[in-house]
């Protein structure tokens, strides 16, 4: 597929105009990496997450949700591997002080920013630390944690000890992750500081093949409920090389983003060996008791990871429409109902009528009690015309317009985003349709 660079400049300033993500510190310069989510950005990304949790938590009865610290000892990451082996080779260069990947260079003698001399490629770590406590020492060092899947090992043996769960069951969790990625870009798609969705699930080791197949068609689903293209997305077996030093099988789901057809989430088998190492580290026994045989054994790890970032990112790919209504240009964001911001705004035809404006009002209180897992917008700004626009910048997928007839038969005009039709429907029906 061609890249198209100009739909992303078009993504980003929509994202920016409309309240959907920002620039992190914008009025400072801002800085590469880190970008904050408005209103919009947030309901949709909050969204996001309530889907993905609804499908692998709530809707299952194998796993347990839990909300682990983001903040992580050094102990846990230095048993995980990442302290010695999240880390890429770098070389930095003697005039400027820039880094780049050395396996990204054509000139390894030469900075391709200013010209000077490149230094040696040697490992450069992509955990960000912090001190815990009064002394700035290798004693108080710990880190961000660069995955959500650590704090769910150092969980394991809680909830074993909890909920006696059977094998097969999973532990999941949504949260903040950290990476101090060295070419941060593409706006959101490679950040610093990121969100994830994991699952660690746990299997005898003999079914790990059954469970990997299951957990892979569970993230087509997501794929699909959460709206992304799935003309634009293929899997990708990672080879033995490219793996990480955790997983002895991994796919890639890739997605064609404007810039390139890149890594949206990962599948990975993580054999046992996250908990094997926290058992030698910790000294703690971390095996379990397999119902069958009675015999106690060290689970193996099935891992789907979504970044919800990515996941954001590649909704709004995938929703982002240009077309002609009644003769003029438009943008709007064929977003899934229930991805969407707003489920629906209502408008009052001309905001200067009193009762058009008490009946608005009305109606939007009463959609309102009714509608407990959406948002509803009212919006008097503008003529008719540019609210609808607005609303289609942001994917609202019902607009309600309330004018004068409505006040003599208790009918409204309900838009629909995509179609741009109206139709003429009773104020009854209202919270049937828009549901
Ligand atoms: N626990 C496994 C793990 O963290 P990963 O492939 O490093 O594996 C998983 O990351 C997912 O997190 C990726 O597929 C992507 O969706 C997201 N992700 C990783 N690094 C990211 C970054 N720098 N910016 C945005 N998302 C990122």
């Amino acid at each position: 597929m061609p890249k198209d660079p100009d739909l992303m400049e078009k993504i980003v300033s929509l994202c920016k105009r409309r309240g959907f993500v920002y620039p992190s510190f914008d009025i400072y310069g801002g800085l590469a990496g880190f970008f904050d989510y408005g209103p919009y950005g947030l309901a949709l990304k909050n969204n996001i997450k309530n889907l993905w949790w609804k499908q692998f938590v709530t809707n299952r009865e194998d796993v347990y949700g839990i909300d682990s610290v983001i903040v992580t000892k050094k102990e846990v990451l230095q048993a995980s591997g990442h302290a010695r082996g999240f880390a890429d080779m770098l070389s930095e260069c003697e005039k400027c002080k820039r880094r780049f990947r050395a396996d990204h260079l054509e000139n390894t003698n030469k900075c391709p920013e200013c010209g000077g001399k490149l230094g040696e490629a040697r490992h450069f770590y992509m955990m960000l630390e912090t001190h815990i406590g009064a002394a700035e020492d290798e004693a108080s060092l710990a880190y961000l944690r660069p995955e959500t899947a650590q704090g769910i090992f150092t969980n394991f043996k809680n909830i074993v000890d909890s909920f006696h769960p059977k094998l097969p069951f999973g532990i999941a969790q949504i949260g903040k992750a950290f990476r101090n990625e060295i070419a941060p870009r593409d706006f959101l798609f490679r950040l610093r500081e990121i969100e994830q969705m994991e699952v660690e699930y746990f299997v005898k080791p003999e079914f790990w093949k059954d469970a990997f197949e299951m957990l892979r068609k569970e993230m087509v689903k997501f794929i699909e409920t959460i709206g992304i293209r799935t003309d634009k997305v293929s899997e990708l077996e990672i080879s033995d090389e490219d793996r990480a030093h955790y997983s002895k099988r991994t796919i890639d789901f890739e997605f064609e983003f404007p810039f390139g057809k890149k890594e949206l989430y990962g599948l990975a088998y993580r054999t046992d060996y996250d908990l094997g190492n926290h058992q030698s580290s910790s000294g703690v026994d971390l095996a379990c008791l397999d119902e069958e045989t009675k015999e106690k054994i060290l689970p193996h790890v099935i891992e789907p990871s979504l970044g919800v970032d990515r996941s954001f990112l590649a909704v709004l790919c995938s929703a982002y429409t240009e077309d002609e209504l009644g003769g003029e240009k438009r943008v709007y964001l064929k977003l899934n109902k229930n991805l969407a911001p707003v489920r629906a705004a209502i408008f009052p035809l001309l905001k200067n009528k009193p009762e058009l404006v008490s009946k608005a009002r009305e109606v939007y209180e009463s959609l309102k009690l009714s509608a407990n897992s959406y948002q509803l917008a009212y919006d008097d700004n503008g003529n008719i015309g540019k609210r609808y626009r607005r609303q289609d910048e942001i994917g609202t997928p019902f607009c309600i317009t309330i004018d004068f007839d409505t006040l003599e038969d208790n009918t409204v005009t309900l838009r629909d985003r995509d179609s741009g039709e109206q139709t003429r429907v009773k104020i009854e029906e209202l919270i049937r349709l828009i549901k």
